[in-house]
């Protein structure tokens, strides 16, 4: 966690305003984090409103952008006006998804969700991992607000790694590391441009996807920016999208 974000999330709940009690012990049970009637002097904090969590930064202010929560139904409607487009596409086959109604896909970086719904709208079981308790703070309240879960979707507090060592029930493993800050022009979205508040900038991939290649599942997906070099050799199949390639690796070759 970079130096000015704590470890512990803090919400902010103006006088008048009430969290709601079983989502506040829910959380605090996996995730703890403190409540504050007062504004903070600066961020990154949560402000309770409109009946939601919403992420401020001291950086994302500067750069203009309004505070940021997930929206769970707004995303799975997106991907509905889509349908049949991307079930055949790239993510899908790394996955190996296609045509086996129980696959089960551990999403190794939750982040915003969004391809963890979009894994969900292949057809596939998807248990996702965010160890960040700032973004997985987002997406419990996001979880909180979605009436009805449109697929199977279990979502854990942690790293991966470790949650993983746990499990026995893993076909694909995707693994969607931060890419490094581009010289580019184009900002990323929105989402992305949190993210780097809240996340050190010294992570290592190749480490990542070395324990994950050592997890019980038959393949392991990453994410790649469309031109860069593996991150790892004995990619078994490289799947190329618009704007991102897959490389997949089968777990037991690379043991
Ligand atoms: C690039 S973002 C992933 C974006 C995501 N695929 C999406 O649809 O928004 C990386 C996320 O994974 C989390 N993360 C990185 N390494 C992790 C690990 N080993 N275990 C759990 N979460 C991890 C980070 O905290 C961050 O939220």
């Amino acid at each position: 966690m970079p130096a000015h974000v704590h470890r512990q999330p803090l919400i902010y709940c103006p006088p008048g305003e009430h969290l709601p009690a079983a989502f506040a012990q829910d959380l605090q049970a996996v995730c703890p984090f403190d409540l504050t009637p007062e504004r903070p002097l600066l961020g990154p904090y949560f402000i309770w409103r409109e009946e939601k969590l919403q992420l401020y930064t001291d950086h994302a202010k500067r750069q203009g952008l309004t505070e940021l929560s997930f929206d769970f139904a707004e995303y799975w409607r997106e991907l509905q006006r889509q349908r049949g487009r991307s079930s055949h596409g790239p993510l899908a086959q790394a996955l190996g998804i296609k045509g086996k109604p129980s696959w089960r896909v551990f999403d190794a970086t939750c982040g915003s969700g969004k391809d963890s719904f979009l894994i969900g709208s292949f057809g596939a079981k998807v248990v996702a991992a965010e160890e960040n308790p700032w973004i997985f703070t987002l997406l419990r309240d996001a979880l909180r607000r979605l009436p009805v879960l449109p697929f199977p979707w279990e979502l854990c507090f942690g790293r991966a790694e470790m949650l993983l060592k746990a499990r026995q029930d893993i076909d694909s493993i995707y693994f969607d590391p931060m890419y490094p800050s581009a010289k580019k022009k184009a900002l990323p979205r929105k989402e992305m441009q949190y993210f780097r508040d809240l996340l050190p900038a010294d992570h290592c991939p190749q480490t990542t996807l070395t324990e994950l290649l050592n997890c019980q599942a038959q393949r392991v997906v990453i994410k790649r920016p469309l031109n860069a070099p593996p991150l790892l050799p004995n990619v078994k199949h490289a799947y190329k999208g618009k704007t991102a390639r897959y490389d997949m690796y089968m777990s037991h070759e690379t043991r």
